[in-house]
């Protein structure tokens, strides 16, 4: 298993790593993980179960217990659909809420790794280049201004249909930052051997081709 390719994207919220991790995995045809989708189901399933978001050892046991699928870009959870309801705010926030809890994650960390199979991973989250697969062949940190990332996901949930208030995303992109950097385990920060890939002036096809290039540059 150690030798099939990772390629781990990390970065804050809304730096575009989901988009760019599946863009990148379409291209070179490998799977892909989008690692935050298991902090947001984790979330979703405690707040349908009445599980408090401070009892860390049930949400462990949820977390260990998740029935869930990705399939044709759909995520579902106990066989619904919930892939529209897995991108709202509030699940984002209590997903970073109890995140920094150390059962929770650890019970994510080998159904996280199982995503590893031939002919390679795209990952994306905060801990895949520090915690999670160490070894990574290309460890990319994708960053950009809060701004436009507050704008990004403005653009984003609007298109979606739902409401959002730019002022109010500022605000919230900034406490998770904080909470998500400043946490003591498995803290959002850029490996020793990441690349500093900063998409504030990119559009998608432009990081895209960046890391692509980084990644035919190490062949
Ligand atoms: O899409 P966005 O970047 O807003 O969030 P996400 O990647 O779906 O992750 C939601 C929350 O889960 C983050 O704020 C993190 O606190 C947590 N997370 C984590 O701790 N480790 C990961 N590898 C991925 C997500
Ligand atoms: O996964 P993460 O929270 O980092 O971000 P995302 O959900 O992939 O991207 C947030 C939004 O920014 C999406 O609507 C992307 O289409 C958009 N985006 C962009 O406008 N320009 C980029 N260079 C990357 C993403």
């Amino acid at each position: 298993q150690g030798t099939v390719p990772v390629i781990a994207i990390d970065g804050p919220t809304a730096s575009g790593k989901g988009t760019v991790a599946a863009r990148v995995a379409d291209v070179l045809g490998w799977t892909v993980l989008d690692s935050g989708a298991l902090y947001r189901l984790s979330a979703l399933s405690a707040l349908k179960k009445g599980v408090a978001d401070t009892d860390e050892n049930a949400l462990a046991d949820i977390a260990r217990q998740l029935d869930i699928r990705f399939q044709d870009g759909k995520v579902l959870l106990d066989n619904d659909d919930v892939t529209e309801q897995l991108r709202q705010e509030h699940i984002g926030e209590m997903a970073s809420r109890i995140a920094p809890l150390p059962p929770l994650r650890d019970a994510l960390l080998e159904r996280q790794r199982a995503f590893r199979q031939a002919p390679g991973l795209v990952c994306d989250g905060r801990d895949m280049g520090t915690v999670v697969f160490p070894d990574a062949s290309l460890k990319i940190f994708l960053v950009a201004d809060v701004d436009a990332r507050a704008q990004r996901r403005y653009n984003q949930l609007i298109e979606k249909g739902f409401s959002a208030n730019l002022g109010d995303l500022l605000k919230d992109l900034k406490t998770r930052d904080d909470r998500d950097q400043n946490r003591s385990v498995a803290p959002l920060k850029p490996a020793a051997d990441a690349i500093i890939v900063d998409s504030s002036g990119l559009d998608i096809s432009q990081t895209v081709d960046r890391i692509l290039t980084h990644w035919r540059n190490l062949g």
